[in-house]
């Protein structure tokens, strides 16, 4: 964290943000909305200054400009403002970007430590915010479709996307009548094939001379242009600030009806005029030409953001996200979503916009797949997010497959949306979140089988009704595959009627009848992964185990004569009554008789078979005592072939969970961990690295994700 506030610090000027130290010298539109949702948790001041700084050069028809010209920066970049010629002598390049402004102001209002200041901050910017979405439905939108065009790659965000290949292949340039101009951009040090060619710079530059040569008027513009595309990024962006514009205007009292009927109409314009059935996607569509523009970028996936999509939609999306040519959950070999199909012949892993892995685009797509309800491959998606910057570096883009990084380095928009997810998903729950629950205390333990209804249920076995009932609970709310948990809909239903009733019986159980080892984990195992579910159901739980404080200790089962948390089924009786982590104590203390119970020696494997009720632990699977010991290694063996346990034999690396880290003990020493992994990794190679390099390997832990796996 320290490492991206201070690239932040660095690229700062005082009154904005440099995308980059020295390829990027200026302000540029979109990247202040990205660095000022980083800034948003914990400079919210600057947050407002670095959109405030932008908006001062909002031009008089509403657009906000591309790049807005420091003046005593220029001479390093091309184009700036003696070639741009706009009107009024203005600093400002001549053209816009995705207007991702609006969902920046909220995101800082929702952070903001201060109650007066944003507020303030939305009621300052709200009429520019609106002014710049009517400039695009006026201006950019003349035949009134609910789709604005765009009429530079440059406006895009995604200058040299293989979508516009096709488009910009009908700008013809006829070298002679082009205006002479150097390109600089090479003059930073990042090799010229991560950067567009010089036929994409000519084709760049005969647009803008196109603008100024007509001063910048939209209506001829449009009717000149030989570049005229409706892209489905720019406009899943606005669709989605629309949204977000709306709920700024309610916060502070206006009028938004003008607003919402932007965000329906756009919405629906995405969904019906964007959506190709036959391919299967969102498509741009090329004004000029007339028709979709076929390609297989990672901007199709868009509309997820913007909540345009249909769920139909989604689902075929996800698909196409969730597949190797943008990188398949578990897949091992990449890192999130590339911005191209790489099955696809002119698949390039290094070239800008052209292959490599944007973090921009991943944060807006993990957003989009959680609100769709695609939570562990958007969690991945985050993690990968999180791993990409701290192991290669805050660079501009990656490789997807090395995770190597490209571009320009102490990139900001890198370092602010790490800032976010961090923030945002992993800092409301340092180190061993479980025991510092925040928003309400239970006080007191709940016992979740003492249900007086249910007291005289007794059954015969109730060890094993209860595992057959765990059975039908699993085979209905579970999806063992993705790891998750449908909570809500256990609630209520007959499955889950009948597990509570046979939950109360077991107070009529002996758990000293269970005497084989195998008996014993295969019982306590089952019960703790079921009253961790209990518990989330029962009270209602619905982000995280953490909203209570103390849920492992605080929920309990009466089990025969004594009460049984999920802290005591875990150190107490599966971890042969070891200390938990952060504390000073075993869990029994001397004179407890549920010591009796313990098993003998701690099976190491039980972490994997463990489920917390959070997206980092392991999937829910159900053991049986003749087959547990196949069990548990099928367990472990997909735990650590997981992302999980990454090695990065490029950087004498090793990354491990953190249930690695809280019972490292339970493995033995460090060899005996390294071992224990040899054991179950699948990767030759990466297991003889690993026994090479036992000795100087550096460890490092994964944070670990408290969400609820629901
Ligand atoms: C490039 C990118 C664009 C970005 C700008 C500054 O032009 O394509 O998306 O805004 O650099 O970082």
């Amino acid at each position: 964290m320290k490492q991206a506030k201070r690239i932040l610090e660095d690229n700062w000027t005082g009154a904005y943000t440099k995308p980059s130290p020295g390829l990027y010298p200026h302000q540029w539109n979109w990247d202040s909305g990205f660095i000022a949702m980083g800034y948003a948790h914990y400079d919210e001041k600057r947050a407002m200054q670095e959109l405030r700084s932008l908006f001062q050069n909002q031009w008089e028809n509403g657009m906000v400009p591309q790049i807005v010209f420091n003046p005593e920066a220029l001479g390093h970049y091309f184009p700036e403002p003696d070639f741009w010629q706009v009107p009024d002598g203005r600093l400002t390049s001549g053209i816009t970007m995705p207007p991702l402004h609006a969902i920046a102001c909220l995101h800082i209002y929702e952070h903001a430590k201060s109650t007066s200041r944003a507020p303030d901050f939305l009621r300052e910017i709200f009429p520019n915010l609106v002014s710049l979405h009517r400039y695009l439905y006026l201006n950019r939108d003349p035949e009134k479709s609910g789709l604005a065009y765009i009429r530079h790659p440059w406006e895009s965000g995604l200058d040299n996307s293989p979508a516009w290949d096709v488009p910009i292949g009908n700008v013809v340039v006829d070298r002679k009548n082009l205006p002479p101009y150097r390109r600089k951009d090479l003059e930073h040090g990042v090799p010229a094939e991560q950067r567009p060619s010089d036929a994409d710079y000519d084709r760049y530059v005969y647009l803008v001379d196109l603008f100024r040569r007509h001063g910048y008027r939209e209506d001829e513009i449009y009717r000149e242009c030989p570049f005229l595309v409706q892209d489905v990024l720019f406009n899943a962006i606005l669709c989605r600030a629309n949204r977000d514009l709306s709920e700024i205007g309610r916060i502070i009292g206006e009028d938004v009806t003008e607003v919402e009927e932007w965000q329906q109409t756009t919405s629906k314009a995405i969904r019906e005029k964007m959506w190709c059935p036959e391919c299967r996607k969102f498509e741009s569509i090329d004004l000029v030409a007339g028709e979709n523009i076929h390609t297989a970028t990672a901007a199709s996936f868009m509309p997820l953001f913007s909540g345009a999509a249909s769920e139909e939609q989604s689902g075929i999306l996800y698909e196409s996200m969730n597949s190797i040519s943008f990188c398949a959950l578990r897949q091992g070999n990449c890192f999130t979503i590339r911005n191209y199909d790489m099955t696809r012949e002119d698949f390039d892993a290094r070239n800008y916009w052209r292959g490599p892995v944007w973090i921009n685009i991943n944060w807006m797509l993990s957003q989009g797949l959680k609100e769709y309800g695609y939570r562990e491959k958007s969690d991945a998606i985050r993690r990968d997010m999180i791993q990409l910057p701290i192991r290669f570096g805050f660079y501009e883009f990656f490789d997807s497959q090395t995770g190597k990084g490209y571009g320009a380095p102490g990139f900001s928009w890198t370092a602010a949306l790490f800032l976010d997810l961090i923030y945002e998903y992993y800092e409301r729950d340092p180190g061993y979140g479980k025991r510092t629950g925040k928003r309400h205390a239970l006080g007191k333990k709940t016992i979740l089988n003492l249900d007086r209804k249910r007291s005289h249920a007794g059954s015969s076995d109730p060890a094993g009704a209860l595992m057959a009932s765990i059975t039908g609970l699993r085979d209905r709310f579970c999806e063992m595959g993705r790891g998750l948990v449908d909570y809500e809909a256990m609630k209520g239903s007959p499955e889950y009627e009948r597990y509570r009733d046979i939950a109360g019986s077991l107070r009529f159980f002996n758990p000293k009848t269970l005497s084989p080892p195998e008996e014993k984990k295969a019982f306590w195992v089952n019960l703790y992964n079921t009253i961790v579910i209990h518990g989330i159901v029962e009270l209602g739980l619905t982000a995280s185990v953490t909203e209570v404080a103390d849920f492992f200790i605080n929920i309990a089962y009466n089990v025969g004569d004594y009460q049984f948390s999920p802290d005591d089924m875990e150190h107490g009786i599966l971890r042969a009554n070891a200390r938990p982590p952060y504390r000073m104590s075993r869990q029994f203390a001397k004179n407890d008789p549920r010591r009796s119970l313990s098993v003998e020696e701690i099976d190491p494997r039980i972490h994997f078979a463990l489920v917390c009720g959070s997206r980092s632990c392991p999937p829910i699977r159900f053991y049986e005592a003749e087959k547990i010991d196949l069990q548990l290694d099928a367990a472990a063996e997909s735990f650590v072939n997981s992302s999980e346990v990454i090695i990065l034999p490029e950087r004498n690396k090793i990354f491990l969970s953190q249930i690695f880290h809280w019972y490292g003990k339970d493995f033995g020493t460090r060899e005996a961990m390294f071992s224990f992994l040899m054991l179950f990794l699948a990767d030759r190679e990466k297991s003889e690295y690993l026994e090479e390099h036992m000795n100087d390997i550096k460890v490092e832990y994964l944070f670990y994700d408290w969400n609820l796996n629901h």
